[in-house]
Parts: C-alpha cells; structure tokens; sequence
C-alpha cells in the first residue's frame, strides 16, 4: 500500500515538474538578466541590486514613457517633452504640461533636459533636487514617478495611474512578465528607468578618438583645431576654459558640483532662477549638461535662451554677464578670436550622435 502511495507520488512530481518548469524560451530570454555595455573609455553603468536590468523591464518602461495614459488627460507622455527625434530634449524654452500648464516660480519653468548618459549621474535636474542615497544609484527610479504628480506637468495621482493600467488587459500581462506580479507604483519606477538607462549616446568621433587610442585624424583639421581650443588652458591667461566644467567622456560635470556660467538677467519676467542654491542652500549653480547631440537639443541653457550655438559662443566669448555676482572665476572675458570660435563650433558639432536619434529601437 504505502509502496503505491510511492510510485503515485513520484508520478505527480514528475507530471508537476514537466507542465510548468517554465521552459518557455521566449520568456525566460525576456526576463534575463544583462547589462548595458559601454565602451572601455566610460564608466561602467551603475544599476541599483533591486532594478536588474531585462528586455522586459525596458521594453515595458519604452510603452509607459511613450503614453499619454500617465497624464490626467490623457494627453502627455513623458515624450511630449523628451523628443527622440531631439535626443529626448524639448524645442520650447519652457516645457508645456497638460492644458498648457506652466509655474510661477522659474524652478517650475525650466528647459527640459536631454535624456542620455544620465545612468551613472549623481544628481538629477538642473538644480540637483534629485538624488539617491549614497551608493543606492537609483534617482532615475526616484525621479520618474514625480512628473506623474507634477502640478504642472502631468497632474495626475498614481491611485489613477494604477487603476487605469490594471484595466488594460496588455499592460496586466506586460506587467507579469517583467515583474511576474500586478500594476504597482515601484514596477513603473523600475520600468521607466531601465528604459532611461537604455539612452546611451556614445557613437561620435569624439568616442572614436578614444577607441582609436587617442587618434586625432579622426576630426577633420577644423575640428581638431577646435578641440585644442576647447581643452586649452593658458597659463595666467584665460582661454576658453570649456574642459573644467565640461569634462570627461560626457562633457558634462559628473553632477558632483553644480556651476556658474554667468548667465545674467533671466529672460523670465518671474524672476531669477536660483538653481542648485534652493536645494543645498550654497552656491547658486546649475547641473553642467553633457555637450553631446548640441544640434538637436536647442534651445540652450535652463531657461531655454539662446536658440542657436552662436549665441552661446558669443556668449562664452565675452564670459558671461559681470553683473551676475554668482558667475564663477573660470568665466571672464575669454580671450578666444572668432576664427577659434568657428572651430569650437565645429569640435562641438562633431559630438553630435546621429545614430542616437534615429535609433528604432528607443522608440515606440
Ligand atoms: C511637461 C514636460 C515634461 C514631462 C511630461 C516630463 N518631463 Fe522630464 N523634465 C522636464 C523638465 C522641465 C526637466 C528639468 C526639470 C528641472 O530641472 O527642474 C526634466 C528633467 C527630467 C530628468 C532629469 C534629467 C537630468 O539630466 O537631470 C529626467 C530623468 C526626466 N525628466 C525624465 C522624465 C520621465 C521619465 C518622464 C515621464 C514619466 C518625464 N520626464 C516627463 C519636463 C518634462
Ligand atoms: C564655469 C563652468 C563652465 C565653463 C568654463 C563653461 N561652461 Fe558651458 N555650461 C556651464 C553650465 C553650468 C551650463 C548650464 C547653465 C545654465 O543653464 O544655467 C552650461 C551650458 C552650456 C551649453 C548649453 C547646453 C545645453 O544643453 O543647454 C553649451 C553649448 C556650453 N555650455 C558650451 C560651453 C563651451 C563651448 C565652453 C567653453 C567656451 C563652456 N561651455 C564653458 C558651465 C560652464
């Protein structure tokens, strides 16, 4: 008897076993586990243990940032105001939220930023109000909900959120196979920054030069020359000075110090915007953005006022506004002649990654 009992129980082990070891192909390839690979001259990406990565996640995170289904109205996704075709950046000096929604203070009246490389940064915004624990590398999952409950963004509140996206039979399923589990407020913060940590702008001939081992031939002459000028520093004598704040494989500051380029009056009748000032309460600065991909994210600087690259390097050329009391040491009139200006121009039109943009993959 008890030796029958036996054999009928290995049996069903077996049969259990056999239906649902899950040896679905397809699923398990989209829930492996990867990390993005960057090229040797950048940082390794730096993931936070509760996100990994999977096709799931992103592909999940790509629906949501591409629908309007967040916003109260339905009416904006979080690509109203991050344009792939723009490297994820806005053409209006100031973003739009739904019905037109804009703030009255200049914080809630600032130029989108550009989405790309923003993985390993340490603060988000432009004046830093986003930032993870130390060593947790999550702000891109702190940040994505916020836009959600922006009063002047999407207007809405994550019970509706949730409710519209449980009714929504694709969803529901998109859902289980990332998460194997329902809609829930931290699936849609983890889905949306695995799809963030996808934009990654590295296909330039600046990124060339350093695959080549330093290569210069990779510029054309002008471009070259404009690259000397860029990281040039004269000694006693200022030059252009560009490198200090725009650093690294990026040229940005890796968000560890906020700067001031000296921009002065604001073009915003609401006043002065205090950047990095309102949240660490120090310095008044502004998160340094990457140079890569200038010629489509304009319309330059945190409130959006120069429309084209000229501008900006008239701009730098006299070294910003005396008048503004916070303008760093580093911006003073800088001694660059205009022949050197044309070939700034050029060094930072070859950073643009056209290959970035027209991703299919990034987009719907
Ligand atoms: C109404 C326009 C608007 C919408 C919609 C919007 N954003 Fe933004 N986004 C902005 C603006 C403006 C900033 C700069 C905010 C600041 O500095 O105060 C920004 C900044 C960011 C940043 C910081 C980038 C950096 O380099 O620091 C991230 C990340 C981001 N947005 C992701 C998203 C995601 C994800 C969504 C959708 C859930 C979204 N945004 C929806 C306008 C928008
Ligand atoms: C003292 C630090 C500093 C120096 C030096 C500096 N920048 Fe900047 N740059 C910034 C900061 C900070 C911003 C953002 C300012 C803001 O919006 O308030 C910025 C913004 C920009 C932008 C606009 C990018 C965008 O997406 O809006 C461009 C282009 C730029 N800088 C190019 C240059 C060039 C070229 C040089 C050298 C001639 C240079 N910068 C030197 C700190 C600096």
């Amino acid at each position: 008897m008890t030796y029958w009992r036996y054999i009928i129980l290995v049996a069903l082990v077996f049969a259990v076993s056999a239906c649902c070891n899950n040896e679905d192909p397809i699923l398990d390839d989209l829930r492996a586990v990867f990390v993005p690979q960057l090229p040797a001259h950048v940082e390794p990406m730096t993931i936070p243990d509760y996100n990994p990565m999977t096709k799931a996640k992103v592909q999940l995170g790509k629906m949501l940032f591409y629908d309007p289904i967040l916003s109260l109205d339905s009416t904006i996704s979080c690509s109203s105001c991050h344009d792939p075709n723009l490297a994820f950046s806005d053409p209006r000096p100031f973003s739009l939220g739904v019905g037109g929604a804009t703030g009255l203070f200049p914080e809630q009246r600032r130029n989108a930023m550009a989405l790309f490389n923003i993985q390993n940064d340490r603060f988000l915004f432009w004046d830093g109000a986003i930032f993870a624990e130390d060593g947790a590398f999550d702000e891109l999952e702190i940040q994505s909900l916020k836009p959600i409950l922006n009063e002047v963004e999407m207007i809405n509140t994550l019970e509706e959120v949730n409710r519209r996206l449980k009714q929504d039979p694709v969803y529901v399923e998109q859902f289980e196979i990332a998460f194997q589990d329902t809609v829930k407020d931290i699936y849609i913060a983890m889905a949306l920054a695995s799809f963030e940590r996808m934009l990654v702008s590295y296909e330039t001939k600046y990124d060339l030069y350093f695959e080549r081992g330093l290569d210069s031939t990779v510029f054309t002459e002008q471009e070259w020359r404009g690259f000397k000028v860029f990281f040039d520093e004269r000694e006693g004598k200022l030059h252009a000075e560009c490198f200090h704040c725009h650093g690294g494989p990026n040229l940005d500051d890796p968000g560890l110090t906020f700067r001031n380029n000296g921009l002065f009056p604001s073009n915003d009748p609401f006043g002065e915007d205090l950047g990095s000032f309102r949240i660490f309460g120090d310095e008044v600065g502004f998160k340094v953005p990457s140079l890569r991909n200038l010629s489509f994210t304009a319309p330059y600087m945190h409130d959006g006022r120069f429309q084209t690259l000229d501008e900006v390097l008239d701009f730098y050329q006299q070294g910003g506004d005396p008048n503004n009391i916070n303008r760093d040491n580093l911006m003073r009139t800088m001694g660059f002649t205009d022949e050197e200006k044309a070939d700034l121009k050029a060094f930072l039109l070859s950073l643009n990654d056209t290959a970035f943009v027209t991703n299919p993959e990034l987009r719907p």
